[in-house]
């Protein structure tokens, strides 16, 4: 049978320790992945320059790092608890289906936004069925989606946070004190968060413990249009999918939406966004993904349709990326309002307003909300190079910034004096801090299609001549091609 790409990739994922099912031993749970070695190499470098972008280049940007089970108030005020839900129906043999994703998948209509009656109505309507069984389905209901504990001696009930942009707002005046933060900062969390899904699919793609990178931006609501990054990021070129152009496709019964390219400069003048900063922050997403192996034609922003968006909401827009099963989110951009710090101030009864020039202000916010895993799965398979002629073997063309190692270090035979000399090479890369590791066992090539089934860039082998010139070869991953140096100039050349 052949394999869908999802399944290569995964395939090659799990052989190469780049992610495997959690409790794998006991059968797992669905939508529960750990990452392996080389999957946590590859997690920590994007997280790293996720961090050196948006946070230790901006002067205006704090990080926090919060915890993710949070007593049940704190969902009572943002929602979560009474909306925060998927709607799913049972069948007789008792298996839960999320139904919107069905209606949405069998007969192609947009299902975002109806309710549980309405949803009801369209499956008794078209038959749909139970996609495990293909018994009859019965009547829709909301499934929570936090996941619920109770704590201490008190049994104080808690949620495992579906986000941490909540942490954020509830440390809002404690980091703005302490920072002496002005309007506008942002505060980034880089963390875990948890969502009950009723049928998580698509490998790491929708999980139900996942990592997330958000910035709530908190901006004063009368400087919506004076973004500090407007200047460097005026001309860069934004691929926009108009709410009009969903609404012409889908009169077509199609999905197939239309997009239009405009800078972060035009968008704003032609009111694609609803304000400056929206599109700066657009603007600084796809700069930062020039650098993770995925093409601009497969980057696009996706205005969110009214009843896809929340009623506070100013705007939403998902950048989407597409892979071999479509457009999927992999960043949500949201402008908030006021909506979080509101709701918190009433639910907490606590002052989180701000006195600027003797006027209370509770400032807005815009949120970029980055998923780790979809993106990691979305950078796996745009670099992932199947078999062919030139190569007998799977391959992936992870950016250097991003690949788990720099180099593989290799002797090329069994033989002391070359293991010495490779070894030697090892620990002195090591110590100048590169990346590198080493591999002495099996024949050269299969050494090679090791090394760029796991994306290193990289492959350096001593060989006989090394013995004789102080030289050896470093073949490049992508080329196949291998070029001769001094041993000692090496480490300089592996340097990024
Ligand atoms: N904070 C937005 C989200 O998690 O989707």
């Amino acid at each position: 049978m052949v394999k869908s790409l999802l399944e290569e990739v995964m395939t090659v994922s799990l052989r190469r320790g780049i992610l495997y099912p959690s409790a794998e031993i006991y059968g797992g749970l669905a939508g529960f992945y750990d990452f392996g070695p080389i999957g946590t190499r590859i997690r920590n470098h994007l997280v790293n320059l996720w961090r050196t972008r948006f946070v230790e280049n901006r002067d205006f940007v704090y990080e926090v790092s919060g915890n993710t089970l949070l007593p049940s108030p704190v969902f009572k005020a943002s929602g979560h608890l009474n909306h925060f839900t998927d709607p799913s129906a049972e069948c007789s043999k008792g298996h839960v289906t999320r139904v919107d994703t069905l209606i949405e998948e069998r007969l192609k209509i947009p299902a975002e936004g109806k309710t549980d009656k309405e949803l009801e109505a369209i499956i008794q309507e078209h038959k749909l069925r139970c996609p495990v069984c293909g018994d009859p389905l019965k009547e829709v209901k909301s499934f929570g989606l936090m996941f619920g504990t109770n704590v201490g001696g008190e049994r104080r009930q808690a949620f495992l946070r579906p986000e941490t942009a909540q942490n954020i707002f509830l440390g809002f005046k404690r980091v703005q004190t302490a920072m002496r933060a002005k309007l506008p900062f942002g505060v980034a969390q880089i963390g875990r968060s948890y969502r009950n899904e009723i049928s998580p699919r698509q490998g790491i793609v929708r999980v139900r413990e996942f990592g997330q990178m958000e910035i709530e931006y908190f901006i004063n609501p009368d400087q919506l249009n004076d973004c500090p990054l407007f200047e460097d990021l005026a001309q860069v070129s934004l691929n926009f999918v108009t709410r009009e152009a969903q609404e012409k496709a889908m009169k077509k019964s199609s999905t197939d939406y239309a997009s239009i390219q405009l800078t972060v400069h035009e968008a704003i003048k032609k009111k694609v966004v609803p304000n400056q900063w929206m599109a700066c922050i657009l603007g600084d997403e796809v700069e930062f993904f020039k650098h993770l192996g995925i093409p601009e034609k497969a980057i696009r922003f996706r205005h969110m349709r009214p009843e896809e968006t929340p009623h506070y909401s100013g705007g939403n827009f998902d950048l989407e990326i597409h892979l071999s099963f479509g457009w999927k989110e992999v960043i949500g951009n949201a402008y908030r309002r006021d909506h979080d710090l509101q709701s918190h101030m009433k639910g907490s009864q606590k002052d989180l307003s701000l006195d600027i020039e003797g006027k209370k202000v509770v400032p807005h916010v815009i949120e970029p909300s980055f998923g780790i895993d979809r993106l990691i799965y979305a950078i796996l398979e745009h670099t992932y190079r199947p078999k062919d002629d030139t190569r007998g073997w799977t391959w992936f063309q992870i950016p250097n910034t991003l690949a788990p190692y720099h180099a593989v270090i290799l002797p090329l035979l069994n033989r002391p004096e070359l293991e010495e000399k490779a070894s030697t090479l090892f620990s002195v890369c090591k110590q100048q801090g590169l990346a590198v590791i080493y591999d002495a066992s099996g024949r050269i090539g299969r050494r090679y299609a090791r090394a760029d089934e796991i994306g290193i860039p990289k492959a350096v082998t001593i060989d006989p001549q090394s013995l004789e010139d102080e030289t050896a070869t470093i073949r490049d991953r992508d080329t196949g091609n291998q070029t001769r140096h001094l041993i000692s100039q090496i480490p300089i050349i592996l340097k990024p």
